[in-house]
């Protein structure tokens, strides 16, 4: 049985779904069982991890882990897991981490960096066996700016024209599972991106051209963005984000704009486009 932690959430699901495709045991984790629609092959687990309950009983007869976590929680959430694993006998856990723990590694720490490398040292440290995932930015962060585009044609964000090479979702989820499902990728920790570096500017181009209309990129100050992230995320991770974005604008680091091996050696074939990305959620955009 493979326990999917955060399966109701982008990359979490598309673990899930992949693993059931390829007629795995799966066993979704969910704050709100009511409100997930799963499969009914998929065993559910009800369980917070904000909680220290409950994970003992997702935990049984599991022998594999997909890890993912959240916010200035994260390493909070992700060493009880992995401690609750080990007492569970589980043998192999697969990480979501972030590119970030790379891009601020010699220079001044930061809270997002430290909540997913203390995530990722609890998880080295288990004795488990462990592969962690680095990918850099979603490229279905551009989703936040789906209300803006269709109600003005306008794309909103904090930074205009400092080049990401963001990662397909479904990427990331397909390294996923063959880190859970085959044996080369254990210990190993893997860097992933998309095939191309795109300002955010000019992924609002890409997508104005697959949707045929004019999309203008307007730039908000960051005491603006900080708003619009305060209602979905708590004042502790909002600051740890937006810590880790000024560490990255004031220290001109451009990893986040480097093409990176991790997708295309580990599949096989090159990275998702953003184009692909954009065709396949057009309908969120008109
Ligand atoms: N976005 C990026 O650009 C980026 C870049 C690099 C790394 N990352 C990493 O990827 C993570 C985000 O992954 P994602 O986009 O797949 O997440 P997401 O779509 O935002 O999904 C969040 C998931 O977390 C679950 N969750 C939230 N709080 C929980 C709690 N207290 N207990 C149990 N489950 C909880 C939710 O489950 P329920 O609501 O069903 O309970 C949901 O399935 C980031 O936090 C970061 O670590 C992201």
């Amino acid at each position: 049985m493979i326990l999917v932690t955060g399966a109701t959430g982008t990359v979490g699901g598309r673990v899930l779904r992949r693993l059931r495709e390829e007629g795995r045991h799966v066993r979704a984790v969910t704050r709100d069982p009511a409100r997930a629609a799963f499969p009914g092959d998929v065993s559910v687990a009800a369980c917070d991890l904000d909680v220290p309950s409950g994970l003992d009983e997702a935990l049984d007869g599991v022998d594999r882990v997909f890890l993912m976590s959240l916010g200035h929680h994260k390493a909070t959430h992700d060493t009880r897991v992995v401690a609750a694993a080990r007492k569970a006998g589980v043998v192999r856990i697969v990480q979501l981490s972030s590119l970030g723990v790379e891009e601020v590694a010699d220079r001044q720490d930061n809270p997002l960096a430290r909540w997913h490398r203390e995530a990722e040292e609890a998880l080295c440290a288990s004795g488990m066996e462990w592969t962690v995932l680095r990918p850099g930015g979603f490229m279905s962060n551009a989703l936040s700016w789906a209300d803006s585009v269709r109600a003005e044609g306008v794309a909103r964000g904090p930074v205009a024209d400092m080049p990401e090479a963001v990662v397909h979702p479904e990427d990331i989820a397909e390294v996923a599972v063959r880190a859970l499902t085959d044996d080369g990728l254990v210990g190993e920790t893997v860097a992933l991106s998309g095939p191309e570096s795109l300002t955010p500017r000019a992924q609002a181009a890409v997508l104005a051209g697959v949707l045929g209309r004019d999309i203008r990129f307007e730039s908000v100050p960051l005491a603006v963005h900080r708003q619009k992230m305060l209602a979905k995320y708590s004042a502790e991770t909002v600051d740890g984000v937006l810590a880790a974005l000024a560490d990255v604008l004031a220290g001109g680091d451009d990893l986040r704009a480097h093409v990176l091996p991790g997708v295309e050696r580990v599949l096989g074939r090159p990275a998702r486009t953003f184009t692909r990305w954009v065709c396949e959620n057009l309908h969120e955009f008109r």
